[in-house]
């Protein structure tokens, strides 16, 4: 690894962790180190996604699919974030262990450092992003987030995203490795950018792969309540909210939800520059992504 390289994971706050960079003070190393053999059930569901590409989006799918509406009004009332816990940030120091069936966790982790027995057990649904939407909504969270250190010039930032020196690592890497390997999981790969196109749709994809018959007036109820201008309004759905400490007072973690906001930030030169680079290394995986709608 070049100096240049490790000034700028310390400059950002950032650790790197088999694959991607996690934050400091967020994450623990004892903590990551104990999930790669964390038991795994049947029925425990993990929504795998590299950051910013929809992740705080399937949370609330999963919570309403699975923990329903009642979860979320009352003295019941819970957060999308304790319901589909962040699995490698256990700020709360929940016992997933003794979490009672079924288990619905998401996650960031590398391929190689999430539990091996995810493998033998339960399933995966996956969501990847166009990396130029990615690149700038990740730009954002770095400038949103306290933990890390502002980068308020882009073209700086992309440089950095290219290299993977972000938060999450090489996005290349984290797709390119889950699609290699995704027939070795019982794994739903979803795009954003499907998810946009059509959400009740997804909803329909993501709940009959996960054995749930539901009537059409559910899946309407959750396809509505999963809306981005829903979840913008829901406190519940949104987890800036929900740790004020992490995040600075202006921004949010659910922003446009558009896809092809990259023009809105991008240069020409820029976009040739990450054309190149994205040709080369995706040039053996046949993934398609809309780069505008
Ligand atoms: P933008 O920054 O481009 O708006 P993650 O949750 O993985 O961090 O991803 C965040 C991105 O998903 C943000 O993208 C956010 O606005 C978008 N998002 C969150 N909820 C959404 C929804 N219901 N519909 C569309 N986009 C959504």
């Amino acid at each position: 690894m070049g100096e240049e390289q490790k000034i700028w994971k310390t400059a950002f706050g950032l650790f790197p962790y088999k694959g991607i960079n996690l934050i400091r003070g967020v994450h623990q190393v004892e903590h990551l180190e104990s999930l790669e053999t964390f038991e795994i059930r049947d029925d425990d569901i993990f929504a795998v996604t590299y950051p910013r590409s929809g992740t705080t989006w399937i949370q609330n799918i999963l919570s309403l699919l699975y923990h329903g509406d009642q979860m979320r009004e009352g003295c019941n009332k819970k957060s999308i974030q304790q319901l589909v816990p962040w699995f490698e940030e256990n700020i709360r120091q929940v016992d997933y262990n003794n979490m009672p069936s079924p288990r619905t966790f998401a996650s960031h982790l590398h391929l190689s450092s999430i539990p091996q027995g995810l493998r033998e057990k339960g399933k995966v649904v996956y969501i990847a992003r166009n990396p130029k939407d990615v690149a700038v909504s990740l730009f954002h969270l770095h400038n949103f987030m306290k933990a890390l250190e502002s980068e308020p010039d882009f073209d700086t930032f992309l440089i950095q995203f290219l290299r993977g020196n972000v938060l999450g690592g090489s996005w290349f890497d984290h797709v390119t490795d889950w699609y290699a390997q995704k027939d070795e999981f019982d794994t739903l790969s979803l795009t954003y950018e499907d998810m946009i196109k059509d959400t009740r749709c997804a909803v329909v994809r993501i709940s009959n792969f996960l054995g749930k018959n539901l009537d059409d007036k559910t899946i309407d109820t959750i396809a509505d309540k999963s809306s981005f201008k829903n979840m913008k309004e829901d406190p519940q759905a949104k987890n800036d909210v929900q740790h004020p400490a992490f995040f600075k007072q202006s921004g949010s973690l659910i922003r446009k939800g558009k896809v092809g906001d990259w023009k809105t930030t991008f240069t020409v030169a820029q976009s040739e520059m990450f054309d190149k680079i994205y040709m080369e290394k995706m040039k053996d995986l046949p993934l398609e992504f809309d780069w505008e709608l």
